[in-house]
Formats: C-alpha cells, structure tokens, sequence
C-alpha cells in the first residue's frame, strides 16, 4: 500500500511545509499548522469495506493518518470507545436522541491518546528520542504512557498545584521527568514551545503539533460508524486548549470531503467560567480573543486563559453554525453527578462540561428536544477522584453487626 501523501498547511497564510520538516507553526506568520491531504485521490483509494473488517479503533482509519506503512505504531489500544445512547439522562433533559461518547475509556482514560498514538509514532518515525509538553495533565499522562511504549525520554511540564493527583500519579509512575512549573498551563506552554525551538532534541507533542490532531479527529470517524453511517446534528465538547474541537470539526469535513457524509454537525463548544476566552470572543463576535491572565475552574484541565488552537476552534464553530457556550464551576459538578447516577459513567469535572452546557442549551431553547446529539466526555472520573470528596455524602459509619446497619439505613 502507498504511504499517505500530505503536506502542512498554515491556516492563515497558506504556506506549505512538506511532511518532511519538523516545523509546528508557520515560519512566515507565525500561525498554527494543520495537515493536508489530496482528497481527491483519496476519494478514489478510501475502501470504506475495509475499515469494517477492522476493529474500531483510531487505526481503522489509517489511510485518513499521515504516518508512513513503513513505521512503526507505538499503540496501546486506543480509540474504538462507546458511544452510549443515554435514555435516562435524555429524559432528565428532555432530549430524545442523545449519546455520551466515553472517551475516559481510553489506555490512559483520556481522548489524548488518540492523538499520541499518531504523535509519538511521528516521533518514531522521525528519529527523535525525546518528546516534551506542557499539561493540565491528562496529556502528559498519555504522553508519559506512549513515550514509555516507545522507549522515549518525557518531558512534562505542570503548573504546580493544579493538576489533579490521579494524573500526576500517572506521569511519574510511566517515568516521565515531570517538572512542576511556578506559574499556569499558559506559562507552561509558552515554555515548552520556547524549549522546543532551541535545539536541545525535543520533539514537542502539544496540540500545536498538528499530527495529533490528525489521532484526534478519528472520534469524528467513530461517530459515523457507531451511528451506521450518519452524523449527529450537533456534537459538544469542553474546550480548554481548543486542540479537539478543531481536530474533531477537521474529522466531519473528512467525511464530508471523501463524499460519506452530506450534512456536518453544529459544533458547540463548552469552556468553563472562570477560563472562557473564546466563548467571550465568540459572543461578542471577535475574530480574535483576549487571554484570561488568571483562569480559574475547578475543572482544572480547562483551566487556560490563552488557548493555543483558538482560532482553529472558532472557525469550526463558525463554519458549522454551531457555538460557543460557558457553565459555571457548580452546574459542572451537578453535572458531573447527574451523568454517574443516571447513567453509570464516571468522568472528570471538565468532562462535565459539555454535559452541563447541553444542560443548558436545551432549557435556553439553544438546542431542542429533537435534535440528535453527541456530547463528548473527554476524561475518567478516577482522574480526580479529591473531587468527589467535596460533592458527594461521606460514607456513613456503622458498628458490625446486623442492628447497626439496619438503624443506620431506616430498614
Ligand atoms: N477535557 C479534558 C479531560 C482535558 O484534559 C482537556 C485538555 C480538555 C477537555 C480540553 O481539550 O485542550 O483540546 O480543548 N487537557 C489538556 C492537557 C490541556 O494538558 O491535558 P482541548
């Protein structure tokens, strides 16, 4: 089989970096990257029948993933997550066709490995030794997992104080180098990115490096495959650095592209609060945002105030029709709830998020009780489990005996 031709593209400028060349943003403008494919030959090379002879996974698509046969896929497992069709919850919200799309059942029980599948074998295949990012830490979690898989050195760099301890206890048990930075994801991503451009070796796997959004936007695959063929009318999902909903919006226009899909979701994306810099922009109709310079949530993997992939993240809004929403830290960890006792699902507060914004949207009238639709939870509950301590009843003690219990329940 031929390896996948594409090229990098800048989404501002329109300056073409072959595949070749590690570069993450344009050298002419300074604006972000993204992968580029000849859809016209891939219309005729796609054979759907045979992505249905593989298991679904982010590698059931590999012709629709630049990385060359030759090369090696550093993999464990990723992608192929459930796409719950949640009866329960549809009827608490007045929703009719409604699914949770669980990306907390991934290797490390977050949507980023779909992306450090491809971005890690990308350093594979490069020849790189070292690999680096900035997190709120689901990504230096996947990051740490995949780097270890590969037998690549990690570097991870965590506003200190802010990250929540089950990532944490992941990184350092993968044996990244976890540096804890005094200052926010912001500070820390500036830092990465400097580090990366200086010639010590790094190969830097935020979601400015547009191959792991190219791992990213197989969520959109799945979607169609799991829904036999068709697309919701609108997908939502927290947004933080703005990575997947750009990457996810990029999937649907593949689909759309190749000639399998005739209509696109609306995207609506979900920023909690207290770091909402492009639902700001968005509601005021500005073509740019204004960096929060203290996020605060306690939603810690949304908490960023200058989101890298902002203008990515705008333009799928836009382009699908579809918007941008906020929701307070309480309704996240309402949310949060609802979905474990009416469904069965754990996931973490900035999970929630997209959960409480559909909560919202459907009582503004912003979505209505007919359109199917998709929320995406983008990470495990076990994440942070010192939330729930904070929500939830503690557990009640009895003596062991009999008696005690029956008092202690009213039975
Ligand atoms: N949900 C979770 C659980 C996340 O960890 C993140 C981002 C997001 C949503 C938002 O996704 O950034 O692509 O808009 N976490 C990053 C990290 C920033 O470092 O783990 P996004």
């Amino acid at each position: 089989m031929r390896d996948v031709n594409h090229y990098l593209k800048c989404i501002q400028c329109g300056a073409h970096y072959l595949s070749s060349e590690i570069v993450y943003i344009c050298k002419n403008c300074g604006d972000l990257l993204e992968v580029r494919y000849d859809y016209e030959s891939l219309r005729e090379s796609v054979d759907t029948s045979l992505w249905k002879e593989r298991p679904l996974s982010v590698w059931r698509y590999e012709e629709l993933l630049p990385l060359n046969k030759a090369s090696v896929r550093v993999s464990l497992g990723e992608g192929g997550t459930s796409l719950h069709k949640s009866i329960r919850l549809a009827e608490s919200l007045g929703l009719k066709k409604f699914y949770v799309k669980n990306e907390g059942e991934n290797p490390t029980g977050s949507f980023k490995d779909r992306g450090m599948t491809l971005g890690v074998s990308k350093a594979v295949e490069i020849g790189a030794k070292r690999v680096a990012c900035a997190s709120t830490g689901n990504t230096s979690a996947s990051l740490a997992a995949y780097a270890a898989r590969a037998g690549l050195e990690c570097i991870v760099l965590i506003p200190s104080r802010k990250v929540a301890l089950g990532k944490l206890a992941q990184a350092l048990v993968y044996g990244a180098r976890v540096l804890q930075l005094e200052g926010s994801f912001d500070d820390a991503l500036r830092t990465v990115v400097e580090l990366a451009q200086s010639n010590i070796g790094l190969y830097l796997l935020n979601s400015i490096n547009p191959y792991r959004l190219e791992g990213q936007k197989t969520l959109a695959y799945e979607v169609w495959d799991q829904l036999g063929g068709r697309v919701p009318k609108a997908v939502i999902v927290p947004v933080g650095n703005a990575g997947n909903i750009s990457a996810i919006w990029k999937g649907f226009q593949d689909l759309n592209q190749l000639g399998l899909v005739t209509n696109l979701p609306r995207m609506i994306g979900i920023q909690a609060e207290g770091a909402s810099p492009i639902a700001e922009a968005f509601r005021k109709g500005l073509g740019r945002i204004d960096p929060v310079p203290n996020p605060e949530t306690v939603a810690t993997a949304i908490r960023i105030g200058s989101p890298a992939s902002w203008k990515k993240a705008l333009r799928a809004v836009n382009d699908s029709k579809g918007l941008m929403e906020t929701v307070a830290d309480v309704e996240i960890l309402e949310a949060q709830k609802l979905l474990a006792r009416l469904e069965g699902i754990f996931v973490e507060p900035a999970s929630a998020a997209s959960i409480a914004g559909l909560k919202k949207l459907v009582e503004d009238g912003v979505v209505s009780g007919e359109e199917e639709v998709v929320c995406v939870t983008t990470g495990h509950g076990l994440k942070d489990p010192e939330i729930v301590e904070r929500t939830c009843e503690k557990p009640v003690s009895v003596g062991a005996e009999k008696n005690s219990v029956k008092r202690a329940l009213g039975l």
